[in-house]
């Protein structure tokens, strides 16, 4: 029971423990938290997730200690800390790389969860805390996009707030109030700023921390899909789990290293990754008067914004585009209530679910890649089918997930 665990006794630890519940603390999330023993790939990205998160704020701590955010300075001073601060080079592609790599972990760590079924009851508010965490993350990477002042900066900044000035009525007003001025400008700069060095990380920091709470109070799920929580010995301990500490804490570390070497690699040898983690206009100043020939955003948008592109205007208004590529963020927090299937994991559904899954993440990637590339006429129509692939893969899941015979469930984890 929290809170009254080693109480009274001798020693440093109990002192404490008499004031702060840190035995119950560690206990509760790491010696006597039973995860599943058949964790496999698939779970390693969520300690990674916490880990480039640390690395975000770590090295957002000091490249703050450098950078200018004025319309004047700001460009100047990325310069200064790439050329002149000791290791600024280092710390600005660990942060650029680190933004790349989240998006990377974080969408491995969700379709990890859409594999097996990790949104189900009764693990909805984990993920509704998870698709909280990822709009807060696409926020945070929009807003620190802005911050080096260079020509994509200004203009991606200029074509994302615009579309809010698509909403009928409220539309340019909302825009204007966004960028607290009639263009993009130092104003807006300062706001971003703001937002990126400190709400949105205290935002993101709080909606991990409920992420773990609510994950620890159900237990986590695993590849079989089963609750091993179903199934416990005469102490109350799950037969099907180990102690996180030290078996994961230590399994986990597998992870982090191979990880490493991959971050370590992008960094040193290939920190502007062809253009897709740094853009080249990024390497001019910004400038209002000039307009890139070919405006993208940076890789982890390309899908939703291939959507956007996908639909046309009507009567020449944006919004139409910009409600389908809302809809589809926004129909990922229901998914949890759209999956009628009698088993969770994707080892037991039947054919149609993995068709579907298939479907899903070929139309996601060649989104992601429409998203990069000028349009045509051909790409437009490809960019409209994949949608309806994307949309078609939850407008369906209902009827599918009922309609097909699954596999019988083991009554212990496999493998
Ligand atoms: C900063 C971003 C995030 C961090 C640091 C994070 C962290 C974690 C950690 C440490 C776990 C437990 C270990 C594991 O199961 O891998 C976990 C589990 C989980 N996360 Fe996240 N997460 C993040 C974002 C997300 C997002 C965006 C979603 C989905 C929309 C999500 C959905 C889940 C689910 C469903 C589980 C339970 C998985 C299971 O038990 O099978 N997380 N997360």
């Amino acid at each position: 029971m929290a809170g009254t665990r080693n109480k009274g006794n001798p020693g440093i630890m109990g002192w404490i423990d008499d004031r702060f519940p840190a035995t119950a603390m560690w206990e509760d999330h790491l010696s006597k938290y039973y995860a599943p023993k058949n964790f496999n790939f698939w779970y390693f990205f969520g300690s990674l997730a916490l880990l480039v998160l640390v690395n975000q704020i770590l090295t957002g701590i000091w490249l703050t200690m450098s950078y200018n955010p004025s319309a004047e300075g700001a460009f100047a001073s990325i310069e200064y800390i790439m050329r002149d601060v000791e290791y600024g080079w280092l710390l600005r592609y660990m942060h650029s790389t680190g933004a790349s790599a989240f998006f990377v972990v974080v969408y491995l760590h969700m379709l990890r969860g859409m594999m097996y079924g990790s949104y189900r009851k009764p693990r909805e508010l984990v993920w509704l805390f998870g698709m909280t965490i990822y709009l807060a993350l696409m926020a945070e990477a929009f807003m620190g996009y802005l911050l080096p002042w260079g020509q994509m900066s200004y203009w991606g900044a200029q074509v994302i707030v615009s579309l809010f000035a698509a909403v009928p009525y409220i539309g340019p007003e909302l825009a204007e109030w966004i960028r607290g001025d009639y263009l993009i400008s130092g104003i807006t700069l300062n706001r971003f700023f703001s937002l990126h060095v400190v709400a949105l990380p205290i935002v993101l920091l709080a909606l991990v921390v409920l992420h773990i709470i609510a994950l620890h109070e159900v237990g986590s799920n695993n590849p079989d899909g089963i609750e091993i929580k179903d199934n416990k010995d005469e102490n109350g301990v799950p037969v099907d789990g180990i102690p996180f500490h030290p078996y994961y804490s230590v399994k986990d570390i597998v992870g982090v290293v191979v990880f490493l070497f991959v971050f370590c690699a992008v960094i040193f040898f290939f920190p502007e990754g062809g253009g897709y983690l740094i853009e080249a206009p990024n390497f001019e100043p910004a400038n209002p008067l000039k307009t890139p020939e070919h405006i993208a955003p940076v890789w982890y948008f390309t899908p939703f914004y291939a959507m956007l592109r996908a639909i046309p205007p009507i009567l020449g208004s944006q919004f139409p585009g910009v409600v389908v590529m809302g809809a589809a963020i926004a129909i990922l927090f229901v998914l949890p209530w759209l999956d009628r299937s009698p088993v969770k994991s994707i080892r037991y559904k039947g054919w149609m679910s993995k068709v579907m899954l298939v479907i899903f993440c070929v139309s996601f990637v060649i989104l992601g890649y429409l998203g990069v590339v000028s349009s045509t006429p051909t790409r437009t129509l490809v960019a409209q089918i994949c949608t309806a692939l994307y949309f078609a893969y939850f407008f369906l899941m209902p009827f599918y997930t009922r309609m097909e015979s699954t596999k019988p469930v083991p009554e212990r984890v496999t493998g």
